[in-house]
C-alpha cells in the first residue's frame, strides 16, 4: 500500500499548525501594537532610544549582559518582581515594539534591569559599579568592567568625567593620571538610564498594582 500522501498530509498538517500557532497567531495578536500618545505630555510611548543609548544597547549585547540580567517584570502571581522594587507593573507586549531586538533574558542572576534607570538614575553609581562592583554593591558576584575605563595623562583641565575621586585608596592612579569611562562606557550607562517603563498604557492600567498598605506595616516594625 502507497503511504506516501498520507505521510505527505501528516507532516504538511504539522508544519501548517505550529505556523499558525507559533508565528500567525502572536503576529494577529501583537503585529498591530502601536505607541501610545500622550496628549498632556506631547510624546508617544514608548519612547525612542536616544542615540548615545541605543549604541550603549550594542555594547550590553556585546559583553554578554544578557547571561546574568532579565528586562521583563512579572506579573504579580508570576514572581516577587514588583515586590522587589523592579517596575511598578507587569512588563506588556507594547513595551517593546520600538526595539528590533528584545533584550528579555532568560536567567537572573542579577537583578531585572527593565527599569534600572528609574532606580539608580546617578551615573556615577554606575561607573562605580562597572569599575569594580564591590564598591557600590559589597559581596556582588557580578564581574568588574574595568576596560570601560581607561587611565590617561591629565592634559591641561582634569575631565569633568573623571572617576577616581570617587574610587577606593588601591584604585588611585599615579599623581598626574586621571580615570575617565571609554565611549562604550558612557553609552552603556546612557543606555541603562534609559530603560525605564514608568508609563501607563490603556491594557497596563488594569495590571497596575498600588503598594499594598500591610507592606508597609510590616516593614516599620
Ligand atoms: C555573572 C553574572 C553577571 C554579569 C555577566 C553581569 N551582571 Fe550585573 N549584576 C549581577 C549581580 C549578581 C548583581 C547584583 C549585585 C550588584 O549590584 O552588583 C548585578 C547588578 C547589576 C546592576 C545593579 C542592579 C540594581 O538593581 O541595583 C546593574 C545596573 C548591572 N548589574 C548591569 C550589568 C551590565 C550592564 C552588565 C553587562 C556589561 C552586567 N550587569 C553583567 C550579575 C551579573
Amino acid at each position: 500500500m502507497n503511504r506516501a500522501p498520507l505521510i505527505f498530509l501528516g507532516i504538511f498538517l504539522t508544519l501548517a499548525f505550529s505556523w499558525t500557532g507559533i508565528i500567525l497567531v502572536n503576529q494577529i495578536g501583537y503585529g498591530s501594537l502601536k505607541p501610545v500618545f500622550n496628549e498632556d505630555e506631547g510624546a508617544a510611548y514608548p519612547l525612542q532610544t536616544p542615540g548615545l543609548a541605543a549604541r550603549g544597547k550594542l555594547v550590553y549585547e556585546d559583553l554578554g549582559c544578557i547571561y546574568c540580567h532579565s528586562q521583563q517584570v512579572r506579573r504579580p502571581g508570576y514572581g516577587s518582581d514588583i515586590e522587589r522594587g523592579w517596575g511598578e507593573r507587569q512588563s506588556v507586549a507594547r513595551d517593546y515594539i520600538r526595539e528590533s531586538r528584545v533584550l528579555l533574558g532568560t536567567m537572573r542572576t542579577g537583578p531585572d534591569l527593565r527599569n534600572i534607570g528609574a532606580r539608580q538614575t546617578d551615573p556615577t553609581w554606575h561607573y562605580l559599579h562597572f569599575y569594580d562592583p564591590q564598591i557600590t554593591s559589597n559581596g556582588s558576584i557580578m564581574p568588574p568592567f574595568k576596560f570601560l575605563f581607561e587611565t590617561r595623562k591629565i592634559v591641561g583641565q582634569p575631565s569633568p568625567k573623571a572617576i577616581q575621586s570617587k574610587l577606593p585608596e588601591k584604585y588611585q592612579p599615579k599623581p598626574g593620571y586621571e580615570i575617565v569611562p571609554t565611549e562604550r562606557g558612557e553609552n552603556l550607562v546612557a543606555y541603562l538610564l534609559s530603560l525605564k517603563d514608568t508609563y501607563a498604557y490603556p491594557e497596563t492600567k488594569n495590571v497596575y498594582v498600588e503598594p499594598k498598605p500591610e507592606a508597609g506595616k510590616e516593614e516599620k516594625k
